[in-house]
């Protein structure tokens, strides 16, 4: 396949956003239109494409993302029903199946994204593809192979596991990070100190398991420092977060 893809997106968030940049500075990507409830959102494309605030003026194209809040994807797609060209999501944990359209799939890039970074290298970035349609999966298989070179097909089951993999690596790990700063707060330190060790500890990763990167009291069962430590701590939520997670690396020390 060598051919300009006409895409159209729905939505004018985080991923909306970073998509429209990407396809319209690909040189085989033509961004058709893009919707949103609130079209003033969309400002940034105005010159781009051609926004819209009304479904009913959505033209044929190759494919529609639909980019919106999860909760709402499958209700939504009821309205894009009537439509011809393959529609997809970009949901991590929504099924393929609760799109209510004839041609269906997910575009799922696993990354996170926040419309205020400006420019993101896909090249890099995992795209998850599914599609109910065999030719379909080859449409996306191309367009997504446009953007990234990491582009694998994956179930909507393994999808969801992907997604909760995610929240653990990230959003839990960023909330460690506010616990820590709390701590070092406390105690008139800088979150500062912590940054070196956070990017070894994610460097470690890309080359060791996270098993054999394991460092620590739990992981040398050093029973004084965990007490130590657990003392130390007044916040009960803490203590418990604590605990919770010396109790799992120890743990794995029994398998
Ligand atoms: N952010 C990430 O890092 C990330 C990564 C991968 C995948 N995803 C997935 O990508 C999708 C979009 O996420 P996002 O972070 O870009 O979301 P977002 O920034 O919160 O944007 C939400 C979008 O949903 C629209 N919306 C909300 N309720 C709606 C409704 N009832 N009807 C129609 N439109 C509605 C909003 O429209 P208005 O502007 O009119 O409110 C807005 O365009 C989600 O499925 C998410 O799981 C997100």
């Amino acid at each position: 396949m060598d051919k300009a893809v006409n895409i159209s997106i729905i939505g004018a968030g985080n991923v909306a956003t970073h998509l429209a940049r990407q396809f319209v500075k690909h040189p085989q990507i033509h961004l058709q239109q893009m919707y949103n409830r609130h079209i003033d959102k969309l400002k940034e494309f105005e010159s781009a494409t051609e926004i819209i605030g009304n479904l009913s003026r959505l033209k044929p194209v190759d494919v529609i993302i639909i980019s919106i809040k999860d909760d709402v994807i499958g209700d939504f797609s009821k309205k894009l029903s009537g439509l011809d060209s393959l529609i997809v999501h970009t949901s991590g944990s929504v099924a393929m199946g609760e799109l209510q359209v004839k041609r269906k799939g997910v575009f799922y890039p696993f990354q996170t994204f926040s419309r205020q970074v400006k420019e993101m290298d896909f090249s890099a970035i995992p795209i998850l593809i599914e599609a109910k349609y065999k030719d379909d999966l080859k449409l996306l298989q191309y367009v997504a192979g446009l953007l990234s070179e990491n582009v694998q097909v994956i179930n909507s089951q393994q999808r969801l596991a992907l997604h909760i993999g995610g929240v653990f690596v990230s959003n839990f790990v960023n909330r460690l990070y506010a616990e820590a700063n709390l701590i070092l707060k406390e105690n008139n330190l800088s979150f500062d100190l912590l940054k070196p060790l956070i990017l070894e500890v994610a460097n470690k990763v890309q080359k060791l398991t996270p098993a054999t990167a394991q460092t620590g009291p739990a992981i040398r069962n050093d029973g004084q420092i965990i007490q130590k430590h657990l003392d130390f701590l007044k916040d009960e939520k803490q203590k418990e977060i604590y605990k919770i997670l010396t109790d799992r690396i120890i743990d794995t020390l029994k398998k």
